[in-house]
Order: C-alpha cells, then sequence, then structure tokens
C-alpha cells in the first residue's frame, strides 16, 4: 500500500502588513476631471466629522501580485477537504460537489438584495419555501425557520422555542431543566444554559446509550425538555427512543433532536417519526456546504405542528400564486439572524438535494455508515486501539476509537497519532471527544471516500502502531516533522490568543 507520504511546502510567509511599500497600491483609478474632484469635495464635506476615516496608515500597502501570490502560499501551507481524506468526527467533512458551489456564486445568489421589493425576489423566496418543504419532509416536521447561523444557533433557537412554549403554559417558572447525556456535543448543555435552563447531565449507560434508570431519576416536574442526538455522537443508533420521548413527553417536557448526525439516517428514517418535536438541521454538514473553517452555515430549525406559533418571524409562506414573508406568528421567539438567514448556503443545500433526490439521500447515508464500518472493521485490530461501549454493535456514520492501550503499553498519545497523520497528507479525527472514551478518536470517514482512500487510513494507523511498538515513540512525540507547522503549543494557544496584527503589536510593545 503507498502510504504518500506528505511533504508540505514551508514558506517562511511575512504577514501581509509586512509586505509591500509606503504608497503602493493593487490598482490605480484615472484621475478625476477637475469637475468631479469638485463634486467629491462636496460630498466629502457632506460626511459628518465623526464618520470620516481619521488614519488608514493601518491598512496593508501592497500590489496586486504582492496579494495573490501571499495568499496562494498560504494556501499551500494549508489542508482541506479538496487536499485529501478529512475525518473529522461528527462534522462530516465530505466533499461537496462544485456545482453547488457555482450555483451559489450566480449573480442572481450574490446580487440580491434583502430590501429588494418582494415581487423581484419571488425566485428566491420560492427557493427558500421548498427547500423548507423537503427539509420537513426529511425530518418528520410540520414547520421550519431557516433563520439559524449554525447548529449551536438552531440549538438556541430550538431551546428558546421549548422555553417560550412552557411560558405559554404557564409553566415556565417551574420548568427549568433541560436534560442532556454525557456524551452530548459540548454546545447542547451551552445552549440549554444560554437560554437560562439549569442543564442536567445524565450518565450513558455501558453500552453508550441513554441510561433509562437515570433518565428517569432526572425526569420530574421540573423538566423542561430533552436534548439528544440520534445516532449518538459514539456513532450508536439509541435503540430505545420510543421509550425515551415518551418518558419526557409523559413528564410534560419536549424532546429536541440535535440534527448535527443527520447524515447517516437520511431518507430513511425521521426524527419526527423517533419521537422528537425539534429538529436542527446542519446544512453545512449533511448538505453540501463544509463543516469548520468557521465559515458562514446554516441552522434551520423544524418543529411538530403544536409549535409553530413559536417559529422566528419571518416564516416563508406561498398563497397559490405568490410567495411572501408572514411576521404574524402569535408567539413567535422573534428574529435570531439578520433578514431571512444565509441564503448561500440554502441554495447549496437546495441544489444539493434536488440533484440526489431521495434515492439519492438514501444512497449517500448508506455508503457514510458502510464506509463508517468498513473502517472500524479493520482499524479496531489493529494493535494499540480499542473500540470501548458495545464492541459487538455496528456503528453509524462514525465511531470512536479509544488509543488507551497504545498510551499504556508505549506512552503514545490521542495526540502524537493524530499529529504523526499529518506527516501523510492525513487530516486527524476529532480527537479527546466525546469525553466518555479515554484517549479517543472519533472518525467520520463519510460517504464520498473511496475503498483506496480509506484502505490508506487503515495502513497509515497500522504503521503509526508498528513505530509506537518498535521503539520509535520519539518520531511519534514530535511529529508532525513534513507539515509547514510544526508541533504547536496548544496550551498557549488557547490561553493566550493573539488573533489580530493589532494585537500582535501590542504584545510586541509589552
Ligand atoms: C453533535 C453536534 N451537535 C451540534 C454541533 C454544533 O454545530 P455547529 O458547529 O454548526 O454550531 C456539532 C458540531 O460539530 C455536533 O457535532
Amino acid at each position: 500500500m503507498q502510504l504518500n507520504e506528505r511533504h508540505q511546502v514551508v514558506w517562511k510567509e511575512p504577514l501581509i502588513f509586512e509586505l509591500g511599500a509606503k504608497g503602493r497600491r493593487g490598482h490605480n483609478y484615472p484621475s478625476l476631471t477637475p469637475e468631479e474632484n469638485e463634486k467629491l469635495q462636496e460630498v466629502l464635506q457632506k460626511i459628518p466629522e465623526t464618520m470620516l476615516r481619521k488614519d488608514s496608515s493601518n491598512l496593508p500597502e501592497v500590489s496586486e501580485v504582492e496579494v495573490v501570490r501571499h495568499y496562494t502560499r498560504l494556501s499551500e501551507t494549508n489542508y482541506g477537504v479538496d487536499s485529501g481524506f478529512y475525518p473529522l468526527g461528527s462534522c462530516t467533512m465530505k466533499y461537496n460537489p462544485k456545482i453547488n458551489e457555482v450555483l451559489s456564486q450566480l449573480p442572481e445568489v450574490l446580487e440580491l438584495h434583502p430590501y429588494q421589493p418582494i415581487e423581484t425576489v419571488q425566485g428566491a423566496l420560492e427557493l427558500m419555501y421548498k427547500l423548507g418543504e423537503w427539509l420537513k419532509e426529511i425530518a418528520g416536521m410540520d414547520a421550519i425557520t431557516l433563520q439559524p447561523a449554525a447548529g449551536a444557533a438552531g440549538e438556541f433557537t430550538g431551546v428558546s422555542i421549548i422555553k417560550a412554549y412552557h411560558e405559554f403554559k404557564n409553566e415556565g417558572d417551574t420548568r427549568t431543566e433541560i436534560i442532556v447525556p454525557d456524551s452530548a456535543h459540548g454546545t447542547n448543555p451551552a445552549s440549554s444554559s444560554m437560554a437560562g435552563f439549569k442543564t442536567v447531565v445524565i450518565p450513558s449507560n455501558e453500552e453508550g446509550c441513554v441510561d433509562l434508570e437515570a433518565l428517569e431519576a432526572a425526569l420530574s416536574e421540573k423538566t423542561a425538555g430533552l436534548m439528544l442526538t440520534n445516532p449518538n455522537t459514539l456513532g450508536l443508533f439509541e435503540k430505545d427512543i420510543l421509550k425515551i420521548a415518551k418518558m419526557v413527553h409523559d413528564a410534560g417536557g419536549l424532546v429536541y433532536y440535535d440534527g448535527a448526525n443527520l447524515n447517516p439516517i437520511l431518507g430513511r428514517i425521521r426524527p419526527g417519526d423517533m419521537g422528537f418535536d425539534i429538529v436542527h438541521f446542519n446544512l453545512h454538514k449533511a448538505f453540501s456546504t463544509p463543516h469548520g473553517g468557521g465559515g458562514p452555515g446554516a441552522g434551520p430549525v423544524g418543529v411538530k405542528d403544536f409549535l409553530k406559533d413559536f417559529l422566528p418571524v419571518p416564516t416563508i409562506e406561498f398563497d397559490g400564486e405568490k410567495y411572501y414573508f408572514n411576521y404574524d406568528v402569535p408567539h413567535t421567539i422573534g428574529k435570531v439572524h439578520g433578514f431571512y438567514g444565509n441564503f448561500a448556503i440554502l441554495v447549496r443545500a437546495f441544489a444539493y438535494i434536488l440533484r440526489l433526490g431521495k434515492e439519492g439521500l438514501k444512497m449517500a447515508s448508506a455508503l457514510a455508515t458502510l464506509n463508517s464500518n468498513y473502517l472500524l472493521h479493520h482499524a479496531k485490530n489493529i494493535k494499540g486501539f480499542s473500540l470501548p461501549y458495545a464492541p459487538e454493535r455496528l456503528r453509524m456514520h462514525e465511531f470512536v476509537l479509544s488509543a488507551q492501550p497504545m498510551l499504556k503499553d508505549t506512552g503514545v498519545s490521542t495526540l502524537d497519532i493524530s499529529k504523526r497523520m499529518l506527516d501523510f497528507g492525513m487530516h486527524p479525527p476529532t480527537i479527546y471527544f466525546p469525553l466518555i472514551v479515554h484517549e479517543a478518536l472519533m472518525i467520520e470517514p463519510t460517504e464520498t471516500e473511496s475503498k483506496e482512500e480509506l484502505d490508506r487510513f487503515i495502513a497509515i494507523l497500522q504503521k503509526i502502531s508498528e513505530e509506537a511498538y518498535n521503539g520509535k515513540t520519539e518520531l511519534l512525540h514530535t511529529a508532525p516533522h513534513n507539515t509547514a507547522v510544526g508541533r504547536v503549543d496548544e496550551v498557549l494557544a488557547a490561553r493566550h490568543p493573539i488573533l489580530s496584527y493589532r494585537m500582535l503589536k501590542q504584545k510586541e510593545k509589552e
């Protein structure tokens, strides 16, 4: 097996502020005629003093070619899903077809303005309306908002709806707790706390699923709801989901579906049929926008009919002839995003679903699950790795290995393993999450990887294991060796982040 050791280009690239020279420009405008200049001065005089930029000397002064080369060089020191395998568990880093990218960049999309008269944006509204209908169908929900900007923003929207619902029923003061399993994504307890709830964490059972006894003990008249993702963060399907939903409903709570893990169930089962009342989607995972990298996302929220009056405004409706914004939502929680959400992300999702159709989505979810179980089958038997929780059960789209045995035997940690992967041009999986697995490697291959790429991943794990057990531990502790940037001081970066040029200059002065 060819492992493709990767030697990344190393550029000692200065900051863009350190390039160029005083007065250098990337563009030239034709000089103004005396009349034009006069007009300009007139306009400038009308700008209030407080709004005039005093000092533009902090801008880089560079030519066009310097800008292009600077960013091209930086891009060569980067790694993305277009460079290679990116099995970042819980992030669904699938390859996204470029056609959807192209469609989202059409002038009809980019040049729209949210204040345009509604008759001129009927196409955009139709797209949003139809996307909403499809997402409702996919999740088994009755009404939807496309506004939230990400998964966590969707969670906050959903939990705010739970709050508004209990307040409407005059139970807002008593129903103050949201239950979350200990395997949940960190955003779940964060969203619950941000919405003013007390988060009650319940332990997983030996199988890595919701412990029904612990859930029973946590439920009370204080319960506002339960947040759950299914399949859960271990990649295990919660088989007791119908029972779980009933227990929460019987206690008067609502059941929230964290749809970040929707990819493996697309077109097969629906959260609405599993008993969930509210769902968020991560369009920037399953639906053709890359997750991660800090770019914009979209986290639409679907609800069952009895919650539709709490959705953010405006909802997008169709009266049989035209599409329109509906602000008449009686108990709305208000707006959760400027205007109507991140439209270009919605375009990509629309194009993706339209192209795949129901059968295509079903195929995608099947392949995501197949790829994950193929990798798991080989990876779990490599020396130094184990599969905690229900080792006999199949996983869904992802699985979580533990490198605890390797750490114990050789001192090589999960961090060392993941850094060494970079030397082979492989993005490491998510590590040290979920917290219930020691030395965790959370691996999600997605449906877009070929068998050869999966085999390469297995061979790399195998090689790292051999290095660890054959005394090459120093090589692993000091990895990566072939990348533009070596091992960074993660604690320093987290504790003392320098995020801007201004902060850097400030730091240098201190
Ligand atoms: C299970 C789960 N829930 C929620 C989220 C939050 O989504 P976002 O990053 O879009 O805020 C993630 C993100 O990875 C996730 O994996």
